[in-house]
């Protein structure tokens, strides 16, 4: 069973949009429904959970109906974005492993003679993917490496090499360390995890207190291991409003 967490229950404050962020338009659709596309399409993925916030699930729903999108679960999004992944990693524990009747399986819905079969993988696996709605460039290989070396790693993150010299410093902005350069990784989505191992992770989280941005981080605190995988540099994260035009640009490199 592959299952993807889809986020987009942020607020998208930085982006200071009145619409917010995953719904503005790149390339005339919106920012959540290429994400969202990527996985739907993707012959591996059985089921999508996407997090919203509960004021946007009526205009989400529209988007999906209008977009064609079928047996997508929707989950009410947290505070935080690691509450919103924890209230999906709960939703899929109570879904089980079983495949609703009344939702088709995404992969079902995919026929494709031409493409690679969908991966044989062992009905005890159970693989999460944790994606960005925001970051709709992430790409059919780049999934594919994903769930393969998670299968391996049991935990992966993707990531890219810091292009940038990177700075620690501390809160009155004294420099206090710089790190070498060819250690530092930026770290970008999907991260990819055995289910059991981040629910645990992520238990663990709650129990201490933690707070983080990614889910690598979790996992870590978890004292598990994590594996980079290497990244491409277009799979940003739409964030602040200088991102769209630049979304834009590599929108059209693809088309
Ligand atoms: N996210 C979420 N639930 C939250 C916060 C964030 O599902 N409580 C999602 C966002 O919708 C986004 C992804 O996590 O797709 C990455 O987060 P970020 O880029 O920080 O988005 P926002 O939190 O919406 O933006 P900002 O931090 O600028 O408010
Ligand atoms: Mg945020």
């Amino acid at each position: 069973m592959i299952d993807l967490i889809l986020l987009a229950a942020g607020s998208g404050k930085r982006m200071k949009s009145s619409t917010n962020k995953q719904f503005l338009k790149i390339d005339d659709k919106p920012i959540l429904i290429h994400s969202l596309e990527k996985f739907y399409n993707h012959k591996n993925i059985d089921r999508i959970i996407l997090a919203v916030k509960e004021d946007e699930e009526k205009y989400v729903r529209y988007l999906l109906d209008k977009y064609g999108f079928e047996g997508i679960y929707l989950v009410h999004g947290g505070k935080e974005r690691q509450d919103s992944i924890f209230n999906c990693l709960n939703y899929i524990k109570d879904l089980g492993h079983n495949l609703s009747h009344n939702r088709p399986s995404i992969k079902s819905q995919i026929i494709s003679s031409d493409k690679e079969p969908a991966l044989g993988i062992n009905e005890d696996i159970h693989i999460v993917l944790v994606h960005d709605g925001a970051r709709p460039f992430v790409s059919e290989s780049t999934i594919d490496t994903c769930i393969k070396e998670t299968l391996v790693h049991k935990a992966t993150c993707l990531a890219v090499p810091a292009k940038d010299t990177i700075k620690l410093a501390d809160k009155d902005l004294n420099i206090v360390d710089t790190p070498d350069r060819k250690y530092l990784w930026c770290a970008q989505t999907p991260q990819t995890f055995d289910f059991d191992l981040l629910l645990r992770a992520y238990e663990n989280a709650y129990t201490n207190k933690l707070s983080v941005t990614d889910d690598a981080s979790i996992v870590e605190a978890y004292c598990h291991p994590v594996k980079i995988i290497k990244g491409n540099y277009d799979n940003i994260k739409i964030t602040t409003p200088e991102d769209i035009g630049y979304a834009d640009y590599i929108a059209q490199k693809y088309k």
